[in-house]
């Protein structure tokens, strides 16, 4: 059987989203900035996870928005770690979006890397644990 529209074909999203009218810009679509602080969500739960504590986006190595999000929407956030440092994890994000119910359509509309630190108390790097 295959994907159902709209998901990944292999994974369960880390973040599901429905963008809001106070999320678009002032043509009606949705703000880029908007995508960009969900993904930074979503990257950050999956690191936070890996590091099994706080983590700080240290870098954004790129973000490709390849469709506009617009209201109504629902916006799956797929991560998946890319690469383990010694204090470093680097997540890929995809993003998805299911648009009209009705006659449902499934786009993919963004993908990025970003870069999280493990950080202690102090805020500085710290190991990430072993697996
Ligand atoms: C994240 C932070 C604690 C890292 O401190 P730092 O002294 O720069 O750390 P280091 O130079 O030791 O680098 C730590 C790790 O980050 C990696 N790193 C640093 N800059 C990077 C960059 N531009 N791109 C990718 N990785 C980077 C290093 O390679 C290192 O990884 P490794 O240990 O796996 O090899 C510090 O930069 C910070 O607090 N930044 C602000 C974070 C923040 O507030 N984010 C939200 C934005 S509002």
């Amino acid at each position: 059987m295959g994907a159902a529209p709209g998901t990944h074909p292999d994974r369960e999203p880390t973040l599901r989203v429905v963008p809001l009218p106070a999320d678009v810009n002032q043509h009606g679509d949705i703000f880029g900035g908007w995508v960009m602080s969900q993904v930074d969500i979503a990257g950050g739960v999956l690191a936070a996870q890996r590091a099994r504590g706080r983590v700080a986006t240290v870098a954004v190595n790129s973000f490709v928005f390849k469709q506009p999000v617009m209201v109504g929407d629902v916006v799956s956030f797929y991560a998946q770690i890319i690469r383990v440092g010694r204090t470093s994890i680097t997540v890929g994000v995809e993003v998805y979006a299911w648009r009209n119910p009705t006659d449902l359509v499934s786009l993919k509309v963004t993908e990025a890397s970003l870069t999280y630190v493990a950080v202690g108390p102090d805020r500085r790097p710290r190991p990430v644990p072993v697996e």
